[in-house]
Parts: structure tokens; C-alpha cells; sequence
């Protein structure tokens, strides 16, 4: 697998130990107050801004607090956090114990993906050394009284203990179910207590930007999106792995960066993204443009997107909780839908009907997943119904 030959930001040369040291000498509020000039937004997909996660977990009433690495990474296309996990797991540990410092948090947990339990032998042995070097454990870093440990916790193998209250319930012994929102995690999160959740790149980002500065953060990127972003590039291109590129780069670019150029379409974010075509190919992959937690499928010209609909949406009936009616049936009725589709007897109401159905999903279900699930759905459907409807269906 390839591995971008870019070292902007994450890929950068770090002293792991030196900037941990030096990050801890600062008063909390200039972390702060750095992460917020640097405008760094979270990379698992929401893009929350990290300073305001930092800053509510850090003002919440709580003896005992909680600093979360969601290490669950399920999304369809989604692999770069493996590489992180695998080969920068010093970073990321080290971008946990400076969120541990600036919310006043002595426990960390990585929420490892089930998938992923290979590596958690090589994290542990890093944990391990990190506490012979004193960066973890009592007087962590060197700070006189701030004390901080990490420890794993297997994940479940379901997408939705990605979502961090479901990730929180997993990690509680319960079911992997959403929980309504507020309270927020950073007030009542894990056993009732304060919890700042992040994604494994956005610990190990919020230390380069921690020990860089938020001026040298913001020379990447475009001035809604600042930074880097690592990208999973999967499909059909001749470089497939894990890139790291600026935010707001076109997709045209990323293409030609990974020879798959010629491309019919590009499903962006994952199964829970949206499915951009060839036209659309000068849009900007970044927060104000096209969002994504990373995750890039290319398809080629021979790919056929009532087949690529149908997959994402098997992935969703298969991986919703059921929890909530407009999640559990919709994505079963979409599913349906999709297949009256391919046996050439849906008509154009009732394809109107699913998409209005899509669109009700979105505002109305609980959680993202619900709200996400119909989004490759109707993207596809808008770009390509000609290829999908037009030529198998005759009932209008
Ligand atoms: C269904 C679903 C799955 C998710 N999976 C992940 C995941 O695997 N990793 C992740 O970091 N965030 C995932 N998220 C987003 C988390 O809920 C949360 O926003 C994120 O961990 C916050 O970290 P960040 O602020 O660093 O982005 C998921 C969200 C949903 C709705
Ligand atoms: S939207 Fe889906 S996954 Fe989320 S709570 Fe409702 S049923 Fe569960």
C-alpha cells in the first residue's frame, strides 16, 4: 500500500518526547488558545473544532474525567488510523496525555477496533515504554502532580460503537446504542463523568499543532479547512493507500495524484459520504466544499452504481441499531426500493417517494448514521439516474 511521500503536517519529523514535555510547561488556556488560532476541526467526521471540545471537557464539574481515542474506524474505505495506530502509535499516545493535561483528565482509553486487535500487542509495548520514560504515569512528562495512564479497550465489531455515545455505552458494558444528546459527552460521558472523544489523527494533529504553532498549521489548507488531512484512497486508481494532502484540494488533483484519473464517479466519506461524478470533479475536498472523515472509493467507467447503491445500503440495514423507525425501516425500505430498481419495476413516483423518504431520514433519525445512510442513495440517484432508472425502468 502506498503511504503518502508527503511529510506535511502528521507525517512531519516530531520529537515525541521534547514536544510533550514542552506542551505541558504551558498554562492550559494558551493550548488552548493555540488550538483555537489553529482552527483545527476534528478529523472523524464532524469536524467539531477540537479547542471547543477541549475547553467544555476542561470547564466541566467532574472529580474524575475521561480522554477517549476513538480507535474504531468502520467506516466503509476508512484505513488510514490503521496506519497511524501502526506506525506513529507514540504520537498519538502522546497527543492523549496533552488532551489528558488541558481538560484535567487522568485515565485514557483507545477504543481499538475489534478488526484491529493485531496491533494491540505493539500499542500496549508502547504504552509500556512511554511509562518507562515517564510520560505516562504519576508526574506524567515531567509535570510536577499531573498524572495520566492509557489503557485499550477491544471494541465490538459494529460501525455504530464509532459514534461516540454508542462507543461510550460499548465501553460501559451495554448494548452499542446512541444515547440522546444532551447531555454531551463532555459534561456526562463516560460512568456519568466528563469525556472529550477524539479521532486518532486529530491526537496526533493537536500535538504538531501544539509544538509548531498554530501559524505553520494554517500555511495547509484553505482558511475554513486549515491543516492537512490524511485521505484512504481505495478503488479503481493505480495508487491506492494513504495519502496526506492539503485540505481543500480538488478531487481532480487527488486523482491525478493517485492515477485515477478518467473516473466515472468518487464516493467521498465512506458509505455514509456522498457520490460525486466526473462533472463535479473541481470541487474542493474540505469542510466548506466536499466533507470526509477521509475515505475515497473511486469508481471507473465500467462500474455499475445501482450496484454500488445497493452495497452501501446493505452495509446500513446490516449496521443500524434499530434503535430508532426512521433508521431501522428506512434504510430497509431504501434497500428495497434500490432492488425494485434493478428488476426494472419502480416507477418515477414511487423513486420521488424514496428520495422524499431519503431526505426525511436525514433530518429525522437519532443519530448520524441514520442521517447519513441515505446520502449515497440520493446522491447517486441525482447524478446518475439515467444510467439506473431511464434505461431499466418503463413504468413512469
Ligand atoms: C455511525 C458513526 C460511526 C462513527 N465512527 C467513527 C470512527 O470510527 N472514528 C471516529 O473517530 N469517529 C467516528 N464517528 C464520529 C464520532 O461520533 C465522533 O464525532 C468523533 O470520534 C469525534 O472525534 P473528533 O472530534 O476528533 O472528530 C462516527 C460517527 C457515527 C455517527
Ligand atoms: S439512527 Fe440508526 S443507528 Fe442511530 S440510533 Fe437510530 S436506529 Fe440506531
Amino acid at each position: 500500500m502506498t503511504k503518502s511521500a508527503n511529510k506535511l503536517v502528521i507525517f512531519s519529523d516530531i520529537d515525541v518526547e521534547k514536544a510533550l514535555k514542552n506542551a505541558v510547561k504551558k498554562p492550559r488556556p494558551d493550548i488552548i488558545s493555540e488550538l483555537r488560532e489553529s482552527a483545527l476541526k476534528g478529523r472523524g467526521g464532524a469536524g467539531f473544532p477540537t479547542s471547543v471540545k477541549w475547553n467544555l471537557a476542561a470547564s466541566a464539574q467532574g472529580e474524575r474525567k475521561f480522554v477517549i481515542c476513538n480507535a474504531d474506524e468502520g467506516e466503509p474505505g476508512t484505513f488510514k488510523d490503521r496506519v497511524l495506530l501502526t506506525d506513529y502509535a507514540e504520537q498519538l499516545i502522546a497527543g492523549m496525555i496533552l488532551s489528558g493535561y488541558v481538560v484535567g483528565a487522568k485515565e485514557g482509553i483507545i477504543y481499538l477496533r475489534a478488526e484491529y486487535t493485531y496491533l494491540k500487542h505493539d500499542l500496549e509495548a508502547t504504552i509500556e515504554k512511554m511509562r518507562g520514560k515517564k510520560l505516562l504515569g504519576k508526574n506524567a512528562a515531567g509535570k510536577e502532580g499531573f498524572e495520566f495512564d492509557v489503557h485499550i479497550h477491544m471494541g465490538s465489531g459494529a460501525y455504530i460503537c464509532g459514534e461516540e455515545t454508542a462507543l461510550i455505552e460499548s465501553l460501559e458494558g451495554h448494548r452499542g446504542e446512541p444515547r440522546n444528546r444532551p447531555p454531551f459527552p463532555v459534561t456526562v460521558g463516560y460512568l456519568g463523568c466528563p469525556t472529550s472523544v477524539n479521532n486518532v489523527e486529530t491526537f496526533i494533529t493537536a500535538l504538531h499543532v501544539v509544538e509548531k504553532g498554530a501559524k505553520w498549521f494554517k500555511t495547509f489548507g484553505t482558511e475554513k479547512s486549515t491543516g492537512t488531512k490524511l485521505f484512504s484512497v481505495s478503488g479503481d486508481c493505480e495508487k491506492p493507500g494513504v495519502y496526506e494532502l492539503p485540505m481543500g484540494i480538488t478531487i481532480q488533483k487527488l486523482l491525478e495524484t493517485v492515477d485515477g484519473t478518467g473516473a466515472k464517479a468518487v464516493q467521498v466519506g465512506g458509505a455514509s459520504g456522498i457520490c460525486v461524478p466526473a462533472k463535479d470533479f473541481e470541487k474542493a475536498l474540505a469542510f466548506e466544499g466536499v466533507a470526509t472523515g477521509g475515505s475515497i472509493i473511486v469508481f471507473g467507467q465500467h462500474r455499475d452504481m445501482l450496484e454500488v447503491a445497493i452495497n452501501f445500503m446493505e452495509f446500513f440495514c446490516e449496521e443500524s441499531c434499530g434503535q430508532c423507525t426512521p433508521c431501522r425501516l428506512g434504510t430497509e425500505t431504501l434497500l428495497e426500493g434500490l432492488d425494485l430498481l434493478s428488476e426494472g419495476k419502480c416507477s418515477l413516483k414511487y423513486l420521488r417517494e424514496l428520495t422524499s423518504l431519503g431526505e426525511t431520514m436525514q433530518v429525522s433519525s437519532k443519530c448520524g448514521l441514520g442521517q447519513s445512510a441515505p446520502n449515497a442513495f440520493l446522491s447517486i440517484i441525482e447524478n446518475f439516474k439515467s444510467e439506473i432508472f431511464d434505461t431499466r425502468c418503463s413504468c413512469r
